[in-house]
C-alpha cells in the first residue's frame, strides 16, 4: 500500500511501580492495612453484603483513607507524582491548576469475584495499585471506547497489532499501578486465585 497511515486518537494507558523508596516495604504495609479493613469496617462488610458485592470494598464506606492510616497517605503521595507525569503525557491543559486525589478506595475480590464493566464519571485520570495478585488473580480488560459505533465493522484479526483489539485484557503484577483516563470503559474478570486479589483503585479530579 502507498502513502501512510496514521494512528490517531490514541488511548493512553500507564503501567509501572508506583515510585519511592523501599517499594516493597509499602506493599506489605498497604496489605496489612487492606486486610485489617476487610475484617473491621464493619458499615464496608454490611454494604457488600446488601449490595451483593463480592468481597470487600471500602468504596461506600470511607472516603478518608490517607487521613485514617499513614500507608494510603504515602501511597497518595507516590501517585501523584505518577498521575501529573501522565496528564502531561495526554496533553491535558489543566489552566495553572493540578488534579487532585479525589477518591480512594479498597477491593479484596475473592474466587469466582467479578467487576463489570463500568467508567469513573467526575475524575479525569483514575487507576489501580496492585497489592495482592497470587496466581489466576484476575486481568484488568479495556475496551475500546468506539464500541458503540461500530455497527457494520467486521471483527479485528486476532493478529492484528495491540492498538487495533476492541479489548485489550492487563495481567497486572505486584507493586504495579496502571492509569488510565477515566472515560475508558474496565472491567474486572472473573478472578480465579484462592487468595483474595488486592487493588486499591483511585480517581484524581481537575481542580
Ligand atoms: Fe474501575
Amino acid at each position: 500500500m502507498s502513502g501512510t497511515i496514521q494512528n490517531l486518537f490514541v488511548t493512553p494507558v500507564w503501567r509501572g511501580p508506583a515510585g519511592g523508596r523501599d517499594p516493597d516495604v509499602l506493599r506489605a504495609e498497604l496489605l496489612e492495612a487492606c486486610l485489617l479493613l476487610a475484617e473491621e469496617d464493619g458499615a464496608g462488610r454490611r454494604w457488600c453484603r446488601e449490595h451483593g458485592y463480592p468481597g470487600y470494598t471500602s468504596y461506600a464506606s470511607l472516603n478518608d483513607l490517607p487521613r485514617r492510616m499513614p500507608p494510603f497517605a504515602d501511597l497518595a503521595k507516590r501517585l501523584d507524582r505518577q498521575v501529573a507525569s501522565f496528564s502531561a503525557a495526554c496533553g491535558h491543559d489543566l489552566a495553572g491548576r493540578k488534579l487532585r486525589l479525589d477518591s480512594l478506595w479498597v477491593n479484596v475480590m475473592p474466587r469466582g469475584g467479578i467487576h463489570t464493566g463500568h467508567i469513573h464519571p467526575h475524575a479525569v485520570v483514575s487507576g489501580t495499585y496492585y497489592v495482592q495478585i497470587p496466581d489466576g488473580a484476575a486481568a484488568l480488560k479495556l475496551e475500546d471506547p468506539r464500541l458503540p459505533m461500530m455497527m457494520a465493522q467486521p471483527a479485528r484479526n486476532p493478529d492484528a497489532a495491540i492498538q487495533l483489539q476492541p479489548f485489550v485484557f492487563l495481567a497486572p503484577t505486584e507493586g504495579e499501578a496502571i492509569l488510565w483516563e477515566s472515560w475508558l470503559r474496565h472491567e474486572v474478570v472473573m478472578n480465579r486465585s484462592r487468595a483474595p486479589r488486592i487493588s486499591i483503585s483511585f480517581n484524581y479530579a481537575w481542580g
